[in-house]
Order: structure tokens, then sequence, then C-alpha cells
């Protein structure tokens, strides 16, 4: 198959309503999206995703109303959110009201929705008659993909078109949120949208603490990883492990090691900005994973707001250390 990367929202609606795969940009992440009424189509995701059929999908539309004609009902503080923040990077877990394939969700109760900002992704929902399942493009556990290119370089050959709209915006997945039986936000996968945003609009806000893959496999331990073995630490000047310095890539927040060679090294944000760190994250990933080294070493970034994603997706991208004796990168 021909993969062609293009612009065309006429093109890729035509695919989409034959069933086909057509990736999507997003203000988040690349989308590998179909069809979220065809079953044939949402096969055709798992497989070319190499994605486990246990692992549910995010349903994208263009309007609230198309929401709720999939659900049997949306808590007020869900339409408050969605009122909030859609279009935009936040993902609604709402009570399904089963008119989708069971294969979107698994079968489970609950249905992930999202209204994306992109404008050419919102025209082609609107060109569609049908809403659009779509995983983030990139095969199961690996680098998340931020541009048309990321994409190209998993699904070559797999999938017949990718829809160009650039680098994505915000560079890291959406705020995945369910709601407890208060209508209490409950965070299942942090993102985008920090938590202290969520509390302002919904005047509170739980964060699940445990790590359920049951619950939301995308949150399981092993994921968004680089080929290169890929170590955290807290501070990238302060390595005591022993290192080949010239087969080690650094992904820094905001300054260089200068121990290390400059070209292996990818600095997220000079201003220790975290909104640019993000947009960067992915990008440096695959950056410094195309390198071929053979140790890839990042640092944490602060803690705070949109920090706490990014240090999510570090802690899941990088290697068990426990299991790791050869190359254990220790930190003061
Ligand atoms: O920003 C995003 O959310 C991107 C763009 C393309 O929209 N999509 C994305 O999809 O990240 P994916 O499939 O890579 O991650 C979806 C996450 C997973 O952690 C999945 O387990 C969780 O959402 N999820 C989906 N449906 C769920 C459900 N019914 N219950 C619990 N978690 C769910
Ligand atoms: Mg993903």
């Amino acid at each position: 198959m021909k993969t062609t990367i293009g612009y065309s929202i006429h093109e890729g609606a035509e695919l989409l309503r034959k069933e086909d795969l057509v990736a999507i940009p997003t203000e988040t992440v690349y989308g590998l999206a179909a069809n979220a009424t065809s079953v044939t189509a949402l096969e055709k995701v798992f497989n070319v995703k190499q994605r486990p059929l246990y692992n549910p999908l995010i349903v994208h539309t263009n309007s609230i109303d198309t929401i709720a004609s999939y659900v049997t009902h949306i808590p007020a503080t869900a339409m408050a959110l969605l009122e909030y923040f859609a279009p935009g990077p936040l993902t609604v877990l709402l009570p399904s009201n089963k008119r989708l394939p069971a294969l979107v969700n698994n079968g489970k109760p609950l249905l992930a929705f999202r209204i994306p900002q992109h404008p050419l992704t919102l025209a082609l929902l609107k060109e569609l008659p049908f809403p659009l399942a779509a995983p983030s493009a990139n095969i199961f556990t690996q680098i998340s993909p931020t541009n048309a290119w990321h994409v190209f370089k998993n699904f070559n050959g797999k999938i017949p078109y990718i829809l160009d709209g650039g680098s994505c915006l915000l560079g890291i997945e959406s705020t995945v949120v369910g709601f407890d039986e208060n209508e209490t936000p409950v965070i299942y996968r942090q993102g985008a949208v920090t938590a202290s945003q969520i509390a302002n609009v919904a005047g509170k806000v739980r964060i699940r603490k445990t790590m359920n893959s049951k619950l939301s496999p995308g949150l399981s331990s092993h994921h968004y990883s680089p080929a290169t073995p890929m170590y955290l630490v807290k501070d990238i000047h302060n390595i005591t492990a022993e290192l080949d310095v010239e087969r080690t890539a650094l992904l820094c927040f905001n300054s260089y090691n200068y121990q290390f060679p400059i070209s292996h090294q990818f600095i997220l944000s000079n201003d220790g900005n975290l909104h640019e760190a993000a947009r960067n994250l992915y990008k440096a990933m695959h950056y410094l994973d195309e390198l071929n080294l053979d140790c890839l070493i990042v640092e944490k970034v602060p803690n705070i707001g949109l920090g706490m994603a990014i240090n999510d997706r570090l802690q899941r991208a990088a290697c068990d250390h426990t299991k790791k004796t050869s190359t254990a990168v220790v930190t003061t």
C-alpha cells in the first residue's frame, strides 16, 4: 500500500467512508482514525497499531450534541468541563448507550470522547456522518507522533493517507477524566489540561493514584518508549554512573551538560517553559532515538502544572531501573 502525506480533507473523508484508516492531526498528538461505527475499520486500527483489543479507543467528534447521541447521560460536571474545554485536549469518560460497536471500548460501560482542536480535523469531522475512533498514531507502547513524519515512520505502507496539519501545538496527549458517583472529576490519565484547570471549572478534582492498567490500559507502566534504553534522572548535571559519553544521548530540561557532545543533546525549553517542553517532548524523543546510541538519559521536569503530565510520560517511557544491573544510573 502506498502511503500519501497530503492536505486534502476530501481525500481523507473518502478513505474513511470506505472504512480505510487516515492519520489525523490534533492539537495534542496525531491520531490513527477510523469510522467509529464500522467494525471493519476498527479492526484495522487494532491490527495496524498492534494494540491489544482490551485497550479502549477515544471517540472524536465535533460537537457535544454528537457525544450526547452515544451516551445515556452527561453528568453536570462533565457538561461544564466540555463547555469550557471543548474543542480542546480533554477526554471525558461517559456511560455508553451501546450504539457504537463494542470493539471501540471493549464492551465496557464507559466510552471516551473528545472534541479535538485542529482546523483540518474539525473540517474533516464536519464532512463525515460518523465520529472517528482514534488512538495516538504510533505502534503500541512506542513514542507518540507530533508531526506527519513521525506517523510516516510508523505506518509507511500500512495506511493510505496522512492528513498533514503541521506540528502539534500542545505535543502531549489529552487529559482523560471520569466522574465518580458524586460527579466529581477523576483524572485517569494526566495530560494537556492540568488538574488545577479542571478544579477551577468543576470545583474539585481527584487524581487516580494507582496505575491500574485494567481501568485505563494506556496507564500501563511500559508506554511511550523509544527503542534506545531510556533512564530517568533527577538532574542531568549530576549523572554519577559510568557512561560512554560518545554513545549517550541526553534529553535536558533547560540546559546542556557540557561533559557530553552537544549534538547528542536536546533541550526541551531554554526558558524552562513547561508548555514549550511539552510541545518538544516527543519530537525530542524521536530525534534522540534516531541517533541509535546505547542509552538515553532524561531528566525530570519540575513536577508542577503541565510538568506532572510530562513526568508521567517520562516515567512510563523509561526502563525499569530495578531490572537493569549493567547500566544503573544513579543521581544525587
Ligand atoms: O490526545 C489524545 O488523547 C490522543 C489524540 C489522538 O486524541 N489520543 C490518544 O489515544 O492518546 P490513545 O488511544 O493513545 O490513549 C487513550 C487513553 C488510553 O490511556 C486508554 O486506556 C484511555 O484513554 N481510555 C480510552 N477509553 C477508556 C475507557 N472507556 N475507560 C478508561 N480509559 C479509557
Ligand atoms: Mg497512545
